[in-house]
């Protein structure tokens, strides 16, 4: 079955279209036409969000147990949470680098008006009949190929059939590589959506944050502002407020879910890149000696989450960055990685990255924006030998009362996307088999087989028929059962309509009360996954389905 191809488009096509028709996730502002890189989440996608938000929190954050050291670790740990603004002092952006380097390339097509990133521009040379044109694609993975046969075959003017006359020059290389490396020039680069050759300009550089003014007076420079990129920031703007109030010791960890802003150029692939998203991200502060032990804690600890709650092992990869990879700040930076159907074959998109950041980002707050200079951080400075940005001059070190000693902690950065990861979910969850109709013939059907975890419905009461107080017994149900977990009462339409309904909803067990229930008291507990039917006492289900979900 189609599930079992990984990488396939028309799977990802598929999941889009049930995410949409029941009630996941939709376009926003759909109505006017919908604004590219921004979804909203409906009511069965919000439960689902609301649902992985809350296992994050609850298992790295509510549910840590303090007192032990969890496999792995090198010592017990705390865990604590902040809530911080969308917005906060520009200084923040200009010490943490995100004002000087928080940024992508572009490219402009002049006549087609249309934006690129300059790193997902890919194309091949091709020639026909003594002209040749080097071809270019904004499509990724399997697309990306025939996409360019199609240029290639408008711009030489040529019938479907005389395809097979065009000669391809090797294999698709990116745009960037092959302009800097001298082997292809703009001026000869068919750009993806234009008529003729030399439209795109030359790459720029592109600020992703989002700008905006404070106040009723906006206008000068000391207005502006800028919406977060990232939650981190704001736990560091709080690491001492939270050292003071809340008796925490090293090592701990804050942490935080939030909206997240990125003007992203091309955002693409549902909502894998939107320009508004959201983070879960864990800032957790230790001992230097220690750091490189709490750095492969975290790694293990976060990919063994996603395994826990059910993503296919086969489909996720944790990829430790090479050397050249890392950032200026990072001694060592692993992403957890999944195989989206809308990627190649191979390919792999992130879900989170664990970074050890050293002690760049308190540092930075405290001295300002800093640079790494013959392998050490030091003070960036203006040509005027002045800090280029200064930070707060704010002591944020921190005083080991039982060592007596002073330093600054290094950070690791666990740093999740939400909707990123329900994506994963959704995609891993979705399959399409085959289940006995009411005849017993074989029906097609969609089912979501998510973790209960994160399902949005728990549980769907159904009576048999609408008559002979089935209807009665199935309410009492539902009541006892709604005040313990998020489940809903359903006697429109057969009952195998009803499951059908339920399965793409993710809904894991479906409650039958028939004819048997008023004669012995017991219900048909309907399994999504194994299709299994048990008969169950109906007092005995709160019991059991909450256990079930621990
Ligand atoms: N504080 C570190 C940080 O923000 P990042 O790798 O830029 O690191 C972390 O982002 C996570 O946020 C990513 O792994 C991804 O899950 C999510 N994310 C980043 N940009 C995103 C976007 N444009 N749309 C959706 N999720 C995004």
């Amino acid at each position: 079955m189609s599930q079992d191809k990984p990488n396939d488009q028309s799977r990802m096509d598929r999941i889009v279209s049930l995410a949409k028709r029941r009630g996941f996730i939709f376009q926003s502002s759909e109505i006017y036409g919908g604004l590219n890189g921004f979804w909203d989440y409906g009511p069965l996608g919000t439960a689902l969000k609301r649902n992985l938000k809350e296992s994050w929190w609850h298992d790295m954050v509510a549910g840590h147990d303090e007192l032990a050291t969890p496999p792995g670790a090198p010592t017990p740990y705390e865990m604590t949470g902040l809530d911080c603004t969308i917005i906060m002092h520009p200084q923040v952006w200009k010490c943490s680098g995100h004002f000087d380097l928080f940024h992508d390339w572009l490219v402009d097509c002049r006549e087609s008006k249309r934006r690129y990133r300059y790193d997902h521009l890919q194309g091949r040379w091709a020639a026909h009949r003594g002209k040749r044109v080097f071809v270019v694609t904004d499509q990724s993975g399997e697309d990306a190929g025939p996409h360019t046969v199609t240029r290639a075959q408008k711009f030489f003017g040529l019938r479907a059939k005389q395809v097979e006359e065009i000669e391809w020059e090797g294999g698709l290389v990116p745009l960037a590589t092959s302009v800097a490396a001298g082997a292809v020039a703009l001026a000869e680069a068919l750009g993806p959506d234009a008529a003729a050759p030399g439209t795109l300009t030359e790459p720029r550089e592109f600020n992703l944050m989002f700008e905006t003014r404070i106040g009723a007076l906006a206008g000068g420079d000391d207005d502006r502002a800028f919406l977060r990129p990232e939650t981190a920031q704001g736990i560091f703007m709080n690491f001492k407020n939270v050292l003071d109030t809340s008796r925490v010791s090293v090592p701990f960890g804050i942490a935080q879910i939030g909206k997240s802003f990125r003007n992203e150029i091309t955002p693409r692939n549902f909502t894998f890149r939107s320009r508004e998203f959201e983070q879960m991200e864990i800032e957790f502060f230790c001992r230097p000696a220690d750091s490189a032990a709490w750095y492969r804690y975290w790694r293990d600890r976060r990919w063994k989450w996603y395994l826990d709650l059910g993503l296919t092992p086969g489909k996720l990869q944790l990829r430790e960055h090479g050397a050249d990879e890392l950032s200026h700040y990072s001694v060592g930076t692993a992403d957890i990685e999944y195989a989206f159907p809308f990627l190649a074959a191979g390919e792999f998109g992130e879900l989170e990255g664990i970074a050890h950041r050293g002690d760049f980002d308190l540092r930075s707050h405290m001295e300002g924006k800093l640079v790494r200079r013959d392998g050490a951080l030091v003070l960036e400075t203006g040509p005027d030998g002045k800090p280029r940005h200064r930070g707060s001059g704010k002591d944020l070190s921190y005083f080991d009362d039982v060592t007596r000693e002073r330093f600054v902690p290094h950070v690791i950065e666990p740093s999740a996307g939400a909707d990123r990861a329900v994506l994963a979910f959704l995609c891993d969850a979705y399959h399409e088999d085959e289940v006995p109709d009411e005849e017993g013939k074989p029906r097609s059907r969609t089912v979501l087989k998510l973790h209960p975890r994160l399902a949005p419905l728990k549980a769907a009461i159904l009576p048999l028929v609408k008559k002979d107080g089935m209807p009665e017994v199935a309410v009492d149900l539902y009541r006892r059962l709604k005040a313990r977990m998020p489940c809903m009462y359903d006697e429109k339409g057969s009952v195998g309509r009803r499951y059908a309904r339920q399965d793409e909803a993710g809904t894991p067990w479906c409650l039958t009360v028939d004819g048997q229930t008023l004669a012995d008291k017991t219900v048909t507990l309907r399994d999504r996954d194994s299709l299994a039917q048990t008969r169950v006492p109906i007092d005995e289900i709160p019991d059991l389905l909450t256990g079930r979900l621990r």
